[in-house]
């Protein structure tokens, strides 16, 4: 079995939307996508980091949900594979938790796009939302030196959708934005296969300071959550747009994480690693038990915080002592995870998810979202659409193919009792 090298994760995660590509290829003339990548490539500009070269001095801690009055993006990318699970404890930890802040989605299309209907009750603060069938992107003589297509099940054009879906919502900020003529203090960025158990500190916000989970460095950074403000943040989310930069500095070889470090550390802007209490919902199977470079998925209900580990709902089959033996024989530098005073346990994630992982996560997650996993299981095409109806005209901005075409695509070729479709 394949062993995890860094980016593939996001890939997997973040962008399930690959099979639709060459149908959406098929369908546009070479001309239009072309023109797309155009204007998407110009209107981020090449040099987002004029006057922000500031090291952090002022280390004013905003109290807990307030930030000082200044107001707050929620940046929410990638795929919605297990969104039924996730949702609800984005819903409630994180736009709970800043209740002024403004939503942005951008998402790719597929199969489980469907789910984000979700998302209906927090409809009102959603500023915008793209739900897009993605392109293939131009993958330049720049791209193939910096960057490593290594454990990337879908290459270096992988990377890019990664990159493109994270500086889309930057670009969707800025938008929203310059219509509205004002600036976000803080902007909180997330993935929409992030499972929260509890609500982001105060120590997550440092004017200057760009905020990441420890651990999952992969010779890198954590980029499985950022937290800044405005000028970290615009540093941190213009991962397509600083290639160049990387590539004139001569560096070769990259994954997500080691670009990360490097667009933050040629940038001049300084990170922090804190423990954040969420992790990575995966369907991906790694060996067990993980050693050196191996992937550790935690059990879902770990004390935690998990700081974006890999995790699904398991019966732990390592807790204790038995998980810190098998933490300690990871490389701090690629998969290690905070482990000590229990806070994680592990799943053998070497097969699917165990029959009976529903019951697991309904008593980890409790009964709320236990209502909730179960209602999207039983969703129909009618009660989707009607959904994603009442979002777009709830939110300020709204971009996505019909309602119906969503609602279709994953409702209609769902089989009975899905759990591996994606494994
Ligand atoms: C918060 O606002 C006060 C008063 O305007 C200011 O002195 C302080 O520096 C601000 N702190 C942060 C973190 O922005
Ligand atoms: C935008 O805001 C700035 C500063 O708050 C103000 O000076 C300017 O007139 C505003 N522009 C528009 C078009 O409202
Ligand atoms: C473990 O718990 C103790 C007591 O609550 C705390 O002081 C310490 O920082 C914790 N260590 C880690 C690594 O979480």
């Amino acid at each position: 079995m394949k062993q995890g090298r860094g980016f593939r994760h996001h890939l997997a995660a973040a962008f399930t939307g690959f099979v639709d590509l060459r149908s959406v290829l098929a369908l546009l003339p070479p001309c239009v996508l072309f023109l797309t990548f155009l204007t998407l490539s110009s209107s981020s500009s090449d040099s987002p980091l004029a006057g922000i070269l500031r090291p952090s001095s002022s280390d004013g801690l905003p109290a807990a949900g307030i930030t000082n009055g200044s107001r707050i993006a929620i940046c929410l990318v990638g795929g919605s594979r297990r969104f039924e699970l996730t949702g609800p404890s984005l819903v409630r930890h994180l736009l709970g938790e800043y209740r002024e802040a403004d939503v942005f989605l951008h998402s790719p299309l597929d199969g489980d796009a469907y789910k984000l209907s979700l998302l209906k009750e927090v409809a009102p603060r959603i500023s915008a939302a793209r739900i897009f069938s993605p392109w293939a992107l131009p993958v330049t003589a720049a791209h193939k030196l910096v960057l490593t297509a290594t454990g990337s099940p879908n290459g270096i054009q992988g990377l890019l959708q990664y990159f493109n879906l994270v500086e889309g919502c930057l670009r969707m900020i800025k938008k929203h934005e310059s219509r509205r003529n004002f600036t976000y203090g803080w902007i909180i960025r997330t993935r929409l296969d992030g499972y929260w158990s509890a609500t982001l500190g105060p120590e997550a916000f440092r004017r200057g300071v760009y905020v990441v989970p420890a651990g999952s460095r992969y010779g890198g950074l954590n980029d499985r959550l950022g937290v800044g403000d405005r000028a970290t943040s615009e540093v941190a989310l213009s991962r397509l747009s600083l290639l160049p930069r990387l590539d004139r500095a001569g560096l070769r070889l990259l994954n997500s994480e080691s670009a990360f470090r490097a667009q933050l550390a040629r940038s001049r802007v300084a990170w922090r690693e804190v423990r954040a209490p969420f992790c990575v919902v995966s369907d991906r199977r790694y060996r067990f038990p993980p050693v050196a470079n191996g992937v550790p998925v935690a059990a879902m209900g770990s004390p935690g915080p998990l700081s974006g580990a890999k995790c699904r709902p398991c019966q732990p089959a390592c807790a204790g002592s038995c998980a810190a033996k098998v933490a300690k024989g990871l490389d701090p530098r690629w998969s290690w995870t905070e482990w000590r005073n229990d806070s994680l346990r592990l799943c053998d994630a070497s097969h699917g998810w165990a029959e009976g992982w529903e019951r697991v996560f309904d008593r980890v997650a409790g009964a709320e979202a236990a209502a909730k996993r179960r209602k999207m299981a039983r969703l129909d095409v009618a009660t989707c659409a009607e959904d994603f109806k009442v979002m777009r005209e709830k939110a300020a901005r709204w971009e996505s193919p019909p309602a119906k075409e969503i609602c279709r695509l994953g409702l209609l070729r769902r089989p009975a009792n899905s759990t591996t479709k994606f494994a």
